[in-house]
């Protein structure tokens, strides 16, 4: 059998991007001489850990475990070491040597924070000194919208319906369906969403709101699958996520009959909880239409459904989608399900050259994370390109996802069929604006990854 890093081989870097990873991983963990001074929880961890890892490992938050007190950090020393070496966690696991770098959202540590953390742990894990140690972190104690204080409340709160989560009980997809109460089309400016309560936070692992609604001109400009595009997405929570805001003078339609389709990923703690997923929506003014209209597009790495990912096997799957008008890309979400290994975006400009976009090489189907580009770094690209969308599944026992790498795999919509896409929402702009944005950024354009990208199979 192959090796799966074998197949994942970006040739032109004259090295495979996942052991590029481990071997930076190695750096950060061998080389340096022991640290002059001793690393401590109080002075040096405890601050990285209010930063990066509180928002979910706090009582009553979504992790297993608090890692709030030196006592409650202490007894998990060896599992973070190994966590954070790997960069599983914070779940942010886009490759951060390649593509695009500057994100709205970034939750990953640093390579210095890894080393604090990595000296800490091999050095004993000590306290230090607890006069070094911050003051706590000051957490929301209500369940608050986060982008009221920027924009007040929102206009529409749309809710799901409520579910009960046993003690003990296998994961539920729960998918319930809401109407939007619209009378006439509005625009979206913002959108956030929440579990209805704090107790809920602690279930609900992840919330999916689709955009459903018959709209001829939502029909994509960009092309993509039409069936998953009718389904546009509209928000994605899971923790540590507040909310959208899009870029000024740009929005998304509502027409009225639309509806919200929820897919909420619910896992069980020991506790019976009843809880629902709310939708806060923020509206431009009645009249005010924004210039730009953003999609949420699937764009594909799959060609019309075709899936056959045999037992015990590495797979690939590669589409192209060609940009019929220039635009701008936001965001990347990849989506796959429990096979999912790896996804590329790249882009295959009209002159020829070709720049990475994003790569997450260590997919993992619990963290269906959004990866939300800077202002000042989402890429634009003229009309006439074609964004290459690469898919990896693995269907061997190395997947600890897997839940038979026995058996056959093809397309589908259970989380045991495959699928593969990249969620991004895509801002259309005529040849003059392209013009415009490239005269502006020629920083950005000259500092894109053009590194030649061939993907061996
Ligand atoms: C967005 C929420 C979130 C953030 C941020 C986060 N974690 Fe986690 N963490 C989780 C969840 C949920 C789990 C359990 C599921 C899993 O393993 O993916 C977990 C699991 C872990 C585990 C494994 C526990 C076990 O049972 O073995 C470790 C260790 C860990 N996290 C450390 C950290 C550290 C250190 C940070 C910060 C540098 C961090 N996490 C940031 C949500 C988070």
């Amino acid at each position: 059998m192959r090796d799966p890093r074998v197949a994942i081989t970006f040739t032109a870097f004259g090295s495979c991007l996942v052991l590029a990873g481990l071997s930076a991983a190695a750096d950060l963990t061998n080389g340096a001489a022991p640290a002059a001074k001793p690393v401590t929880f109080a002075k040096d961890v405890a601050p990285i850990l209010q930063a990066r890892c509180q928002e979910c490992h706090r009582a009553g938050s979504m992790a297993p475990m608090s890692l709030v007190t030196y006592e409650e950090t202490r007894p998990w020393a060896k599992a973070i070491r190994q966590r954070v070496i790997a960069r599983q966690m914070p779940p942010w696991h886009i490759d951060p040597t390649v593509g695009v770098q500057k994100f709205k959202n970034d939750m990953s540590l640093t390579d210095e924070q890894i080393k604090t953390i990595v000296q800490w742990v091999d050095s004993g894990a000590p306290m230090g000194d607890p006069k070094d140690l911050p003051a706590p972190r000051k957490w929301a104690g209500e369940n608050e919208w986060q982008a009221a204080a920027e924009l007040g409340p929102p206009d529409l709160v749309i809710k799901s319906e409520p579910y009960t989560m046993e003690a003990h009980h296998q994961d539920v997809w729960w998918r319930p369906t809401s109407d939007i109460p619209l009378t006439e089309p509005r625009w979206v400016r913002a959108v956030e969403m929440r579990p209805g309560s704090l107790s809920g936070r602690r279930i609900t692992h992840h919330a999916v709101a689709y955009l459903m609604q018959d709209d001829a001109e939502s029909a994509t400009p960009g092309g993509g699958d039409p069936e998953l595009n009718r389904r546009g997405l509209l928000m994605e929570w899971a923790i540590g996520k507040s909310y959208d805001l899009y870029h000024p003078n740009t929005g998304k339609l509502l027409v009225p009959g639309a509806q919200i389709s929820w897919d909420i990923h619910i896992h069980a703690v020991g506790e019976a909880i009843r809880d629902h997923v709310e939708l806060g929506v923020w509206l431009y003014p009645k009249g005010q239409e924004p210039k730009y209209r953003t999609y949420l597009t699937a764009l594909q790495a799959i060609k019309q459904r075709y899936m056959d990912i045999p037992p015990n096997s590495i797979v690939e799957s590669q589409n192209f989608t060609v940009l019929k008008q220039a635009a701008m890309l936001e965001n990347f979400q990849p989506h796959m399900h429990l096979r999912g290994k790896a996804m590329a975006v790249e882009a295959i400009l009209p002159d020829g050259t070709s720049q990475m976009v994003s790569y997450v090489g260590k997919f993992n189907f619990n963290w269906m994370t959004n990866y939300i580009y800077a202002d000042d770094a989402a890429p634009v690209f003229p009309k006439g390109t074609m964004v290459r969308v690469t898919a990896w599944y693995d269907n061997t026992r190395g997947n600890p996802n897997n839940p038979d790498p026995d058996q056959w795999v093809g397309f589908g919509d259970r989380t045991v069929d495959e699928m593969g896409h990249a969620w991004m929402n895509v801002t259309y702009m005529s040849d003059d604006d392209y013009k415009a944005w490239a005269a502006t950024h020629k920083n950005q354009l000259a500092n894109a990854d053009d590194r030649p990208i061939r993907i061996n199979r």
